[in-house]
């Protein structure tokens, strides 16, 4: 079976309670367990990590092309924005990498609408919530 990674960066293991206005109540183990509903309708499994630290983003990135994983679900978070390593990895790792989001970055403030992953990203998700994941685990099935 495909194996798909899903990884998450800083400050989302504190969704539920970070901000609800904008990232909604689910928390990341919600969100986690509608993945994998989903995944098994799709027939992938998937591997669902968290991490704040920018370089654990890039060794799994490194990891998801060592194991010839399908593709890479990545919401970076706010190193979307900033991490050029990330964009790197993303374009050494030549594995198709979605970019996701919960809330949309481009209707939010301007630091956000620059986004690094986005360069190298094969497409991005964003602004639908948990639904991002979903939505891109489809785009992931199709590829
Ligand atoms: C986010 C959007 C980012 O701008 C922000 O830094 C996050 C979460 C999202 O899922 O909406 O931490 O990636």
């Amino acid at each position: 079976m495909d194996t798909v990674f899903i990884l998450n960066g800083p400050n989302l293991n504190l969704l539920g309670t970070r901000e609800p206005e904008i990232y909604g109540h689910q928390s990341l183990a919600d969100i986690e367990a509608i993945c994998e509903v989903k995944a098994a309708q799709l027939n992938l499994e998937i591997d669902f990590r968290q991490t704040n630290h920018e370089g654990q983003l890039v060794d799994w990135l490194h990891e998801a092309r060592e194991r010839r994983t399908k593709a890479v679900l990545l919401n970076a978070a706010a190193y979307t924005h900033t991490s050029i390593a990330l964009l790197d990895a993303i374009k050494a790792i030549e594995l198709p990498v979605i970019e996701v989001h919960l809330s949309n970055p481009e209707e939010r403030e301007e630091f956000r609408h620059l986004s690094y992953v986005g360069m190298a990203a094969a497409a991005t998700v964003q602004g639908l919530g948990p639904q991002s994941y979903i939505v891109a685990l489809e785009k992931a099935a199709e590829l």
